[in-house]
């Protein structure tokens, strides 16, 4: 039985700009962001003007943080020759489309988006009461739109947005005529992965492992990592399903391993280091392709650039079949 893929739907998703990518970021996204341009017509964007909505204040890391993420993702094995790969703000079809949807997207269904309400608290300390900031999920909403993408892969705190653009979508063919597609949220099996000291892995906790974190580094790190806490001594019986280290050792080792490392934990048969040396060698064994090609790509900036430059203009292309339908449909283009 052959299963034939026509690779015809559009997907598009983004991350923003954020540096480095850690491990939480690869397996959260990005590895499956790779399996998906084999199945999909993919394109995947650098949402740097999104980064601006929280972090407009001072933008000098950004060229700086742009170039690190992409040599991340194609260290981590995306293709420009399988899925397009390019930067929101070099494609100017995003900044249009945001003005026209902001026309008609009423104030109260952005007021209404959790997120907004949630990191107006989280982020106190800058000032994001902005136009821009409340406009985020519109911005986002034209990135989706304008790829007439069906598919969206996210996480669980973007679909709210996706929701959102979909009553976007609503709202503009029923003003305008039927025009844009409705997308869809998919969301992949979420492998959300515990930082060092056992919280989520997230930069703002400083407990990640990043992909060019070097394997001595990797070694170390994981060395004195958070353990089931009830395993005070050598002797002490454990329990896998509450260690940090052991969810790892499901994301990154051989089955076997894992349920042996499972038995001989519950019977106080291994010690937490010897289990921890494990994981870190499976760890470093995985890591290693990934950090040679980023050394590659991080010595070949110019190539970086084409392949950004490449994405921009084949982006700019479906995106102004888009923007040209969206200014007939609203009578924006000709005198008649
Ligand atoms: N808002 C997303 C995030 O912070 C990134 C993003 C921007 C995105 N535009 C997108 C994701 C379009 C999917 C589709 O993670
Ligand atoms: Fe965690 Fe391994 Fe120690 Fe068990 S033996 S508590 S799984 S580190």
């Amino acid at each position: 039985m052959s299963v034939v893929t026509t690779k015809k739907d559009r997907v598009l998703s983004g991350m923003q700009p954020s540096g480095a990518l850690h491990i939480g970021n690869w397996m959260g996204a990005l590895d499956n962001w790779v399996r998906l341009q084999d199945v999909y017509n993919s394109y995947f964007m650098v949402a740097d003007f999104h980064s601006l909505t929280t972090g407009y204040h001072d933008t000098r890391q950004l060229p700086d943080m742009v170039f690190n993420m992409v040599v991340d993702w194609l260290a981590a094995g995306l293709d420009p020759a399988r899925s397009v790969i390019f930067r929101q703000s070099m494609v100017p079809q995003h900044a249009e489309l945001h003005l026209l949807l902001s026309m008609i997207t009423p104030l109260g269904w952005l007021e209404r988006v959790p997120s907004y309400k949630e990191k107006l608290k989280e982020l106190a300390q800058r000032d994001i009461h902005t136009y821009g900031f409340l406009g985020y999920p519109v911005l986002m909403s034209s990135d989706i739109i304008l790829y007439q993408a069906k598919k969206v892969p996210v996480g669980q705190d973007q679909v709210p947005h996706v929701e959102l653009t979909r009553e976007i979508v609503r709202r503009f063919n029923g003003l305008y005529g039927d025009v844009l597609v409705e997308p869809e949220a998919v969301l992949t099996e979420v492998r959300v992965l515990p930082g060092l000291d056992g919280k989520k892995m997230s930069k703002s906790y400083g407990n990640t492992l990043t992909l060019g974190e070097r394997s001595d580094s990797v070694t170390q790190k994981i060395r004195v990592m958070m353990t089931d806490p009830a395993r005070v001594r050598r002797s002490d019986p454990g329990h896998p399903e509450v260690c940090p280290a052991f969810s790892l050792h499901k994301v990154f080792s051989a089955s076997s391993v894992v349920d042996e490392v499972d038995q001989s934990c519950r019977h106080a048969t291994i010690g937490c280091v010897d289990c921890k040396m494990l994981l870190a060698s499976a760890l470093n064994l995985k890591l290693d392709p990934v950090r040679d090609r980023r050394e590659e790509w991080k010595a070949h900036p110019a190539q970086v650039e084409e392949i950004l430059q490449d994405g921009a203009q084949e982006a700019q292309r479906v995106a102004q079949e888009t923007m040209d339908e969206v200014e007939e449909a609203m009578h924006l283009k000709g005198l008649k």
